[in-house]
């Protein structure tokens, strides 16, 4: 336990919670965590992260002996520091717009731990729709606290991604800080002192609006990326060599050009439908933001195709399907294409056998019935074909031998351009990559 009195409290000991909280501590603030899951806290004291990160563990580890960092649950003795940072979930409603009735309890709990004296800050670290800092973050902090407590609040959102979500909160790109006042301004910065990149002060709405055009803008550059690679598959083109002709280009840049299977995640596809409902709410329309959602629910469908094409009907066929995960390195499985993937492939009678080398346990939870083996073997042998959802670094190590000896026929569809196209084909492997240009293997 930290001994000292904490100068940042955070509020939420999830993915982005936590990996705040560590990388403040490692930049020598005095933290603590407050998490309402009992469970999570015991873990997160005995060192262990409730999720899977890439060395996350181990710097858990050394920020718990540094005594930087300590955690309670919300009966906690610990005062609140004079910056408190709600970093809860804001999962999506039905209607696409975040629940933010976490974040409603979370801040009414923070004010009824506000006492007289100096103001704190309270920033909002969680995504919400520009206004909703003040609606709902500020209007539940003052229900709760006592009439004479001093408070501001203020943003600064988070743009880790999960897989190396610590190297992004310690090295990022830039920081964002929205507050109305210069005072509640600098002391959100003076949390960054050690950090070296741009800072952009904005006020509360610029800074949540900042976060939701980011990744819509990223979810759009993926969504324009497989609109184009499913159109270079029928042409005969390979979309990854046209991004090279592209990145060059500082206007447009390479990143985020990777097409595939979809982008997943609890960010993208909440984020962009909850902007969406912004939209909606103005009466203003949004057809970009339309085309990127309904492109990301038919692309998973490319690969289901990739695979008809190769063997034919796929009653009663075994198929592996290789990555439940949303991406490689975590085992976060909100939103993953792996779901409408295998969906559609048990819609048309085929028996998949599923792998993930961490997400297995996270998609048992939303696919109970999800057949899912230990192995990469285990689900290759016998298989008629194979889909590639998440670029593993443990997947991209299987050799093309080794999918022609498990395999009954070596029918393998990229879903996120794992492998070497020639290498493949020159093993003899009957290999389907989105955008990977079918006439180019020919
Ligand atoms: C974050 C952001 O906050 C969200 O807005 C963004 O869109 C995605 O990243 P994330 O870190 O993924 O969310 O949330 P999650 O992993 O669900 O963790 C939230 C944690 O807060 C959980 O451990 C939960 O138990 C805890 N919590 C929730 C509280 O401690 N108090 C509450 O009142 C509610
Ligand atoms: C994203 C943002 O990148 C991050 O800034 C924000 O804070 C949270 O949301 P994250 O969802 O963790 O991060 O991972 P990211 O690497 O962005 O990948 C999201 C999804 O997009 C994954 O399903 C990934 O496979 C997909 N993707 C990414 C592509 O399909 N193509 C790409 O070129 C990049």
């Amino acid at each position: 336990m930290a001994k000292a009195r904490p100068n940042l409290t955070v509020i939420g000991a999830g993915y982005v919670g936590l990996t705040t909280a560590i990388a403040a501590a490692m930049q020598g603030h005095q933290v603590h965590v407050i998490e309402t899951n009992p469970e999570r806290v015991a873990d997160v004291r005995r060192g262990r992260a409730p999720f899977y990160e890439p060395g996350l563990e181990e710097a858990l580890a050394r920020s718990l002996r540094s005594r930087r960092l300590s955690i309670d649950t919300h009966n906690t003795s610990v005062p609140l520091a004079p910056i408190v940072m709600l970093c809860v979930g804001t999962p999506p409603l039905p209607s696409g717009a975040a629940d933010l009735t976490f974040l409603d309890q979370a801040a009414y709990g923070v004010g009824r731990k506000l006492t007289p004296g100096p103001s704190t800050i309270v920033v909002v670290k969680s995504t919400v729709l520009p206004g909703t800092t003040q609606t709902v973050v500020h209007a539940a902090v003052k229900r709760g606290a006592d009439p004479k407590a001093r408070f501001e609040v203020a943003s600064n959102p988070e743009f880790l991604r999960e897989g190396s979500a610590l190297k992004d909160a310690l090295e990022p790109d830039r920081i964002v800080v929205g507050a109305d006042s210069v005072t509640a301004a600098r002391v959100v910065l003076s949390l960054y002192k050690k950090v070296k990149c741009p800072k952009i002060t904005v006020n509360v709405r610029t800074a949540e609006t900042i976060k939701y055009a980011a990744n819509a803008f990223l979810a759009l550059k993926i969504g324009f990326s497989n609109e184009m690679a499913n159109l270079c598959e029928r042409v005969g083109v390979d979309w990854y060599d046209v991004i090279q002709g592209l990145a060059p280009d500082p206007r447009i840049g390479g990143l985020f050009l990777r097409a595939g299977a979809g982008f997943g995640g609890s960010c993208f596809p909440k984020d962009v439908a909850a902007l969406r409902s912004a939209f909606r709410k103005e009466d203003i329309p949004s057809p970009i933001l339309d085309a990127v959602l309904d492109g990301n629910d038919r692309q998973p469908l490319v690969a289901v195709d990739l695979l008809r094409q190769e063997v034919g009907p796929l009653q009663g066929k075994r198929i592996a399907l290789l990555g439940l995960a949303f991406k490689p390195d975590t085992d976060d499985v909100r939103e993953t294409r792996a779901l409408p993937i295998l969906r559609a492939l048990a819609a048309e009678g085929a028996h998949v056998v599923c792998h993930d080398p961490k997400a297995g346990p996270n998609f048992r939870k939303i696919e109970p019935t999800a057949t899912l083996v230990p192995s990469v073997a285990e689900a290759l042998r016998g298989a008629a074909g194979c889909i590639v959802q998440t670029e593993w670094d443990a997947y991209r190590r299987i050799t093309p031998r080794r999918f022609r000896e498990l395999m009954d026929t070596p029918v393998v569809v990229d879903g996120r351009r794992t492998y070497d196209a020639a290498k493949m084909k020159r093993a003899g492997i009957r290999y389907r990559a989105i955008g990977l240009g079918r006439a180019t293997m020919e």
